[in-house]
């Protein structure tokens, strides 16, 4: 698009024609798993006490992260908060956790009853800072939460450099990131624990929600069973099966996966190579055809990982534009590709931690005493605060084609072109 004006160069959010009226191809699309769901509703055995393919799920799982155990759950968040649990982390424990990202990186920490500090962020990957981890360590804390977001490692070599000088546990949030790698390594097998979500948009799915854990850690992966399961355990050693004793020697909850669920799992691991293999190649094209375009920066993907493009985000270069991140996703949205800014608020500016907001009426876990550290949360994290003005969060998926991508390429460039010559600071 050069500067002279023509018809066609009309927003879309102005009234003009957008640049695409079909909407892009849809996220997730089951089909085998539709059967393997009704096998297991015509079965009878819906709960995974009764059936297999939750313990199918996990045994596939765990193979395919090469580790030797995988226990499903009923969402990522609760994936996290068993971890925590199992590493013994509770009141007056803190954990550093990363302030860009989804309320349920942080919660599971309070819900064990520590409390969550936050760290900056590296503005290229948006990872959480090793630098800024060092600066919050404090005397009480007892673990790290890395996430790996949007389908990018977190910096793994420093992050355990960090946690083995001060003994604190890793509990890697893989809830954006299955099949990503590290230094060739998969997230989700450096730390102590893994989590993952398979809520209904990621990258695989089990019909809304789940989510498993992982350990190589035989103590870990018992307690994560009882935890996840009533915190109940069966004389005969198996978990589910056997002469039920009521038997309870931990706090646990109902944290189960259903056999609907395990059944969708099993189908969607198995297309996990090639959900990734796509997820890459439609962001590495997208990437290339926005090479051109000055006023974005592509994601950063650096040279010792394997995204696996969760999300697709690009940041707006403050030197050629000024435009809020909010206006430019708007007006791509029109352009019929939907878009939007990235976790506009970060963890340590929600209410729920600025106001400590905690259990029943009271401030617990984050004040004494039942914690004796002193945190602050709303301020003094400047890339975490300042970066969600600069991003914007397209949708890349498996199933999107050349042609799709084109015109994602094509109606950023026509938004981008027309915020540029218009800005009024830059120009
Ligand atoms: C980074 C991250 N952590 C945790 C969660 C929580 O997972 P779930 O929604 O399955 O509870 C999500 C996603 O939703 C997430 O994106």
């Amino acid at each position: 698009m050069n500067g002279v004006y023509n018809e066609s160069m009309k927003l879309a959010i102005h009234g003009g024609k957008p640049i695409r009226t079909k909407p892009l191809p849809a996220w997730p699309q089951y089909d085998e798993e539709i059967e393997a769901a009704a096998q297991v509703l015509r079965s009878g055995k819906h709960a995974r006490q009764s059936g297999s393919r939750v313990a199918e799920f996990e045994e596939a799982f765990a193979s395919f992260f090469g580790v030797k155990y995988a226990i499903a759950t009923s969402s990522g968040t609760a994936a996290i908060h068993i971890a925590l649990a199992a590493l013994g982390i509770g009141p007056g424990d803190d954990v550093i956790n990363t302030a860009h990202c989804f309320i349920g990186t942080a919660t599971p920490v309070v819900h064990c009853g520590a409390v969550p500090i936050f760290a900056d962020i590296d503005p290229r990957t948006f990872n959480i800072d090793p630098d800024s981890v060092r600066e919050k360590i404090t005397p009480y804390t007892k673990a790290i939460v890395p996430v790996h977001l949007n389908g990018c490692p977190a910096d793994m070599d420093h992050l355990q450099e960090i946690a083995r000088q001060n003994r604190f546990y890793i509990v890697e949030d893989a809830a954006q990131a299955h099949g990503a790698t590290y230094n060739g390594k998969l997230v989700g097998t450096f730390g102590e624990m893994g989590c993952f979500s398979f809520w209904e948009d990621k990258i695989i799915s089990t019909a809304g929600e789940g989510g498993m854990v992982i350990t190589n850690d035989e103590q870990l992966a018992k307690r994560a069973k009882m935890i996840h399961h009533h915190g109940e355990l069966r004389e005969d050693g198996d978990y589910y099966k056997g002469e039920r004793l009521y038997f309870h020697p931990f706090l646990g909850y109902n944290f189960r996966m259903t056999e609907v669920q395990g059944a969708i799992g099993l189908v969607q691991l198995r297309k996990l190579p090639h959900y990734i293999a796509m997820r890459r190649k439609n962001a590495h094209l997208l990437t290339q055809l926005l090479r051109d375009v000055e006023g974005v920066i592509p994601p950063y993907e650096p040279e010792n990982v394997t995204h696996v493009y969760y999300k697709y985000i690009l940041t707006l270069d403050r030197k050629v534009l000024t435009t809020p991140a909010v206006e430019i996703a708007k007006a791509i949205s029109a352009e019929g590709i939907p878009a939007t800014r990235r976790y506009p608020t970060p963890l340590h500016q929600q209410p729920i931690f600025v106001e400590k907001r905690g259990f029943g009426n009271t401030n617990a876990p984050f004040i004494k005493p039942w914690y004796q550290g002193d945190v602050t949360y709303g301020s003094g994290l400047a890339v975490a605060e300042s970066l969600p003005n600069d991003l914007i969060m397209l949708r890349m998926n498996p199933f999107l084609n050349e042609e799709d991508i084109e015109d994602i390429a094509q109606a950023i460039r026509k938004v981008i072109h027309y915020y540029k010559t218009h800005d009024p600071v830059v120009h």
